[in-house]
């Protein structure tokens, strides 16, 4: 990774996504349906591996974390204990002139540059005016973030649910059902993955803030007292596993929550920030959530939700520390950082440098000649039982070398005439661009070993 990166636009990285099969906007031959979008054949490898990634690191490999996988329509009781239906609201102003609409603290944070930790919050300032056409605004008023829905056939107040703004509340309400089940003893931690939905104000910048996103989330219940030293080594797990994919850290930074803009559960919270073209956002955040949520679900559902503590004989309500993130948006600053330009003769070569565990094709079979597909189709059947792979034998090899490189594939594995007579086949590593003369026999093995697959991803 010796070249160094120079920050790309979102425009750049968007038209390569539609281009190459990673993300196309969402409902787009009936003109596009605003802030949501639809993955490709690549972007879905892309998600899914990131998932699995995080998925191995948090539960797979660790004896103190289980997994759950809870529905996305729970009872509207549930947001009304976590304070979402009272809370979850976002500061909304309207332009008297033009109509569009704004977030209040995000048109403060654009005023204030140099605020540079704080998104601060309240009515805007008199003085703002609309940025799009310099009109007056309205007052902010607070909006409701959920998306309403009616169960069954019947549309009345009484049906009204909500689908999930975070999927962290499916893990408290099984708090009880899953310590018991699985006897778990405190400290331990709950993990999930799936869809949240919430009506944003202003989406906006490609996958960073949409309507539907997929989060990733781990409550990690541990003893009163404990949770602060608990949050610092999360906040640093969490931290090092970026590096660990290969993040540049000079685009990586914590911030901790000022006290006006911390969530109405949260104690303290520390976001692993990103330096995205448009400056920095939030990529993860990190909170201490108290007792908060078990408390309110245990006060108004009226069922016990404490832990015995078998060392002090005491009933208690622990303390949760959880890391939440966006798969979508770690997959944008994966492709903003993977995105390298490098000189190529007379052209410029693009190469996506993504880290090989997250690679949509880890490699691929290219044929020098079509009449060599035969042989070359026997050597992929050879390879894709085990890594995501993909054949092509359509162009010349440099264009083909091209299109590998542009969608991040780690290796490329050209089959060639010579290939007939000595059963190898030549290896070429997409960022050094080195190619290495392999025997086919030994292929699996090398490429397992180029890829260093299996290598664990420290937390
Ligand atoms: N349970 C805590 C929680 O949901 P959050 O900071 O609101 O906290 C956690 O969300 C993460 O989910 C964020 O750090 C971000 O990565 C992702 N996220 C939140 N809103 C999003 C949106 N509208 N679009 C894409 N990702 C979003």
């Amino acid at each position: 990774m010796d070249t160094p990166q120079k920050q790309v636009t979102m425009d750049t990285i968007a038209s390569l996504a539609k281009r190459r099969g990673f993300v196309f906007p969402s409902s787009e031959i009936y003109g596009g349906f605003g802030s949501t979008y639809d993955y490709g054949p690549l972007g879905v490898e892309l998600k899914r591996n990131i998932k699995n990634l995080w998925w191995r690191d948090m539960v797979q490999m660790r004896d103190d974390i289980v997994g759950l996988d809870s529905a996305i329509l729970m009872s509207p009781l549930v947001w009304q204990a976590s304070g979402h239906v009272a809370q979850f609201t976002d500061p909304m102003v309207d332009c008297k002139q033009c109509k569009h609409r704004f977030r209040a603290d995000h048109l403060e944070n654009n005023e204030d540059q140099e605020s540079k930790i704080g998104v601060p919050f309240g009515p805007p300032k008199s003085k703002m005016r609309c940025p799009d056409c310099g009109g007056e605004l309205t007052e902010a008023r607070q909006f409701n973030m959920m998306f309403k829905t009616f169960v069954g056939p019947v549309e009345e107040d009484a049906t009204v649910t909500y689908l999930r703004p975070e999927t962290a509340q499916g893990i408290f309400v099984n708090f009880f059902n899953t310590q018991q089940s699985m006897r778990r003893k405190l400290p331990f931690g709950i993990a999930q993955q799936g869809k949240a939905f919430r009506n944003e104000i202003t989406p906006g910048n490609f996958i960073f803030r949409t309507r539907e996103f997929e989060q990733m989330e781990m409550e990690f219940f541990v003893r009163p007292g404990t949770d602060e030293e608990w949050h610092k080594q999360w906040v640093d797990a969490r931290y090092q596993w970026y590096l660990n994919l290969g993040v540049n850290p000079d685009r990586l930074r914590l911030r901790e929550h000022e006290k006006a803009e911390l969530a109405h559960y949260a104690k303290g919270t520390t976001d692993i920030e990103y330096n995205f073209p448009w400056g920095w956002g939030e990529l993860e955040g990190i909170a201490n959530r108290g007792d908060f949520d078990l408390r309110k679900h245990s006060e108004e559902s009226n069922k016990d939700l404490t832990y015995f503590d078998e060392e002090t004989n005491e009933h208690i309500t622990p303390y949760v520390i959880e890391p939440a993130v966006g798969v979508d948006r770690i997959m944008l600053i994966l492709m903003l950082n993977a995105y390298h330009e490098e000189p190529d003769k007379d052209e410029t070569r693009v190469v996506m440098r993504f880290h090989p565990e997250v690679a949509p094709i880890k490699v691929a079979i290219l044929p020098l000649s079509k009449k060599l597909a035969e042989d070359a189709r026997k050597i992929h059947a050879l390879v894709r039982p085990h890594f995501m792979s993909q054949y092509d034998d359509t162009g010349s090899i440099g264009k083909r070398y091209r299109r590998q490189d542009e969608i991040g594939t780690p290796l490329c594995v050209t089959v060639d005439f010579e290939t007939l007579n000595d059963n190898a086949v030549t290896i070429r590593e997409r960022d050094s661009m080195e190619q290495v003369r392999v025997p086919v026999d030994e292929l699996v093995p090398r490429v397992r070993e180029m890829l260093t697959l299996g290598k664990r991803i420290e937390v």
